[in-house]
């Protein structure tokens, strides 16, 4: 199976926002992931509900949310209803993890949940069977175009394990920092889904580097 392509929209131009849409939309890339950030889980805001909207009105693919918010449990409904297919919550702003991935399977989206780079993956043991993704972060969350950190390696290899060991079919997806220089290892290592932001929109020829990104 070929890796997933997922660009991350936040590093796109939001002065031209449909442009880059329909970018991803005519491109080798398989998801879109929009990163929604509150001010509070992490040092900084990126966008809401009203961007979101008018990103699914056109986006042709897979939406995958990644909430970093505290309590995401109060917008599950919100975001099934804006389009969200994969819905991700971090482990570290849930204190019932498990009834949040219920709630969002019940609402009809893919579970999702995210680790921060210092939280170990096995505390995810006791819900991967739930699991439909889990992201390990590769930088820590809040910004973009930050250096990838490279314990990830470890941590995808520990999950794959984890995944194998439990018989779960999720999936494995990586965020922060990937470029051309570690895609091919993260693969190789058992990621099934890769995040690039400033690595694809800040490339010359956006559409030729998810091609590359694919073939790794
Ligand atoms: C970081 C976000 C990432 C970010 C990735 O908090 O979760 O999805 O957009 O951006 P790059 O690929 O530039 O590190
Ligand atoms: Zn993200």
């Amino acid at each position: 199976m070929t890796t997933l392509i997922a660009p991350s929209i936040l590093a796109a131009d939001f002065a031209n926002l449909q442009r880059d849409i329909e970018m991803v939309n005519k491109s080798e890339a398989d998801w879109f992931h929009i990163d929604i950030m509150d001010g509070v889980f992490v040092p900084n805001i990126s966008f809401g509900m009203p961007v979101l909207k008018a990103i699914a009105k056109h986006a042709n693919k897979t939406i995958d949310v990644h909430l970093m918010i505290v309590d995401p449990d109060r917008y599950i409904k919100t975001f099934a209803d804006l389009g969200a297919n994969i819905l991700t919550v971090h482990y570290e702003a849930c204190t019932h993890l498990h009834r949040t991935i219920q709630a969002i399977k019940a609402a009809g989206m893919k579970a999702g949940v995210a680790l921060n780079p210092h939280t170990p993956i096995a505390v995810l043991e006791d819900v991967i069977a739930d699991l439909d993704l889990v992201c390990i972060m590769s930088v820590n969350p809040g910004f973009g175009g930050q250096s990838f950190i490279e314990n990830t390696y470890k941590k995808v290899r520990q999950l794959k394990h984890l995944i194998e060991f439990s018989k779960s079919d999720c999936q494995i997806e990586i965020d922060g920092g990937v470029t051309n220089k570690n895609a091919a290892a993260l693969t190789e290592a058992g990621a099934d889904v890769l995040v690039a932001g400033s690595y694809v929109f800040g490339s010359e020829d956006p559409l030729a580097t998810i091609a590359d990104l694919k073939t790794m």
